[in-house]
């Protein structure tokens, strides 16, 4: 069966290829797992919760309708990343069988009062995930349904399983504009390859190449986007992972790097009617 469903997750297997399967978790439609002949692509904390009392951490997160905390406006009040991942969504089902391709969905009927409190906006999410044999494709559909306008950031907060941190490159982001979260300064990317040897925590803007990730001079993994102009880059190392309670093991960060497609760097405004779309896909070398 290439698609199967339980009370709390949708798995899709690649009908030519049983070892390529994606899992996603109805809470937050949080991709849990991606295989690629066999071999997981994803990191997921053991610490993971996966019973909704908060957002997975690993995966695929999805963040809306804000990135990190605002410090005003109507999102100032959402929890960190917004309510998607913390937010039950609907299984829409199938949309086509080849490419293997599923719909979840998010309106304000699905958020919990507390956050429609804080954001009360009318809106419809889509969420389309698309199995290849080594691609995993995701597109995000944004729809203001209702009366007056509204803004809102969005991104795809991928953690990808490697094998070492120590020999991981990310490319992609020469001369690209970096808002740097650690150390607290903006300034031009200079180099030609990103490593990763410390608490990493970038925002870089408007990044118009692919990304590639690679390990020991081959590639990992070839990352395209369309309409997530924006990339953030992610790793906790020692310290900060140590201060997340559901960050397992506690060397976990050896073995993860958040590479995440978003659009974060500013604000989308939607007038009543419109619809935002963007996309991203993810080619594994592995
Ligand atoms: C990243 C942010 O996208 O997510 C980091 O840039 C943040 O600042 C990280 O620490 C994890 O966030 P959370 O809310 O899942 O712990």
């Amino acid at each position: 069966m290439p698609i199967e469903q339980t009370d709390t997750e949708v798995i899709l297997t690649h009908p030519s290829d049983g070892s390529s399967s994606v899992k996603v978790l109805l809470h937050g439609a949080n991709i849990l797992s991606w295989t690629v002949a066999g071999k997981e692509q994803l990191w997921l904390s053991e610490g993971a919760m996966l019973d909704g009392s908060k957002a997975v951490r690993g995966g695929v997160p999805l963040v809306f309708p804000v990135f990190g905390k605002a410090s005003s406006g109507p999102t100032s009040t959402l929890p960190q990343h917004g309510f998607a991942r913390l937010s039950t969504w609907e299984f829409l089902g199938q949309v086509s069988a080849n490419p293997l391709s599923v719909q979840f969905g998010l309106g304000p009927e699905n958020v919990h009062e507390t956050f429609r409190k804080s954001w009360d906006f009318d809106f419809t999410l889509i969420y389309t995930v698309v199995l290849g044999e080594d691609t995993l494709e995701t597109a995000m559909r944004v729809e203001n349904t209702g009366k007056v306008d509204w803004e809102f950031q969005l991104l795809f907060h991928t953690y990808f399983r490697i094998p070492d941190i120590d020999k991981v490159r990310v490319n992609g982001l020469t001369g690209v504009a970096v808002k740097d979260k650690v150390s607290k300064s903006e300034y031009s990317e200079s180099n030609t390859t990103i490593t990763i040897s410390s608490e990493v925590d970038r925002v870089y803007e408007d990044v118009d190449q692919d990304i590639v990730i690679a390990s020991d001079g081959k590639t990992l993994f070839d990352i395209s986007r369309e309409n997530v102009d924006d990339v953030v880059v992610w790793n906790p190392w020692v310290n900060a992972s140590k201060n997340m309670g559901d960050f397992r093991p506690e060397d976990g960060y050896k073995s993860m790097i958040c590479v995440e497609a978003g659009s974060v760097s500013r604000w989308t405004t939607l007038s009543p009617g419109q619809i935002w779309d963007c996309r991203e896909r993810i080619k594994s070398l592995l």
